[in-house]
């Protein structure tokens, strides 16, 4: 066996003799710093308004026009009587109600409380909820009785051509 074997490369090497604790250091500091910096960019941006934005946008707290949709003719339509359409999806139920020769109003009829469908009672004058009694101002939307809290969300309407058209969901902030 010869001691060449056996010799170390280096004076007490234990394989980390290339490693500079200084320059480690450095490094370290560094690495410590980009990450300082890294964090307070996150923070920044995070705490610019993009959130707000971004919720508002997904909650549809805005006003928002859509392609317009021709609910039905002026002529389908007496005074007093509602029909029911979709706006602005194929699958967000909403009223219209002719209140006079010239006014209209529409709302998305998803009951503010737990979603059941809102009835126009012609003979009551008032919007209704069966599922816990809620009763909503036909004029305004607004809550006037029972659970519900929040107005139904109103539609904007035109008439033009002789038919009613959706235009607009105007949404309440909560
Ligand atoms: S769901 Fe309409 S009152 Fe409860």
């Amino acid at each position: 066996m010869s001691d060449q074997k056996n010799k170390i490369p280096f004076n007490e090497d234990n394989y980390t003799h290339n490693i500079q604790r200084n320059h480690e250091r450095t490094l370290d500091r560094r690495g410590f710093m980009k990450t300082l910096v890294g964090a307070a960019g996150v923070f920044a941006v995070s705490s610019l308004p993009w959130g707000a934005v971004a919720a508002k946008e997904l909650m549809g707290l805005s006003d928002k026009e859509y392609q317009h949709k021709k609910i039905t003719d002026v002529s389908k339509i007496g005074i007093g009587e509602a029909v029911d359409f979709k706006f602005p999806g194929e699958h967000d139920d909403a009223i219209l109600i002719r209140l006079s020769e010239e006014k209209y109003v529409a709302y998305q009829n998803a009951c503010t409380h737990l979603r059941c469908p809102v009835f126009w009672v012609k003979e009551e004058g008032e919007m209704i909820c069966p599922c816990h009694h809620g009763k909503f101002d036909v004029t305004t939307g607004a809550p006037t009785a029972g659970p519900p809290r929040r107005p139904l969300p109103e539609i904007q309407v035109k008439v033009e051509n002789d038919a009613v058209y959706a235009v607009r969901v105007k949404r309440y902030e909560a």
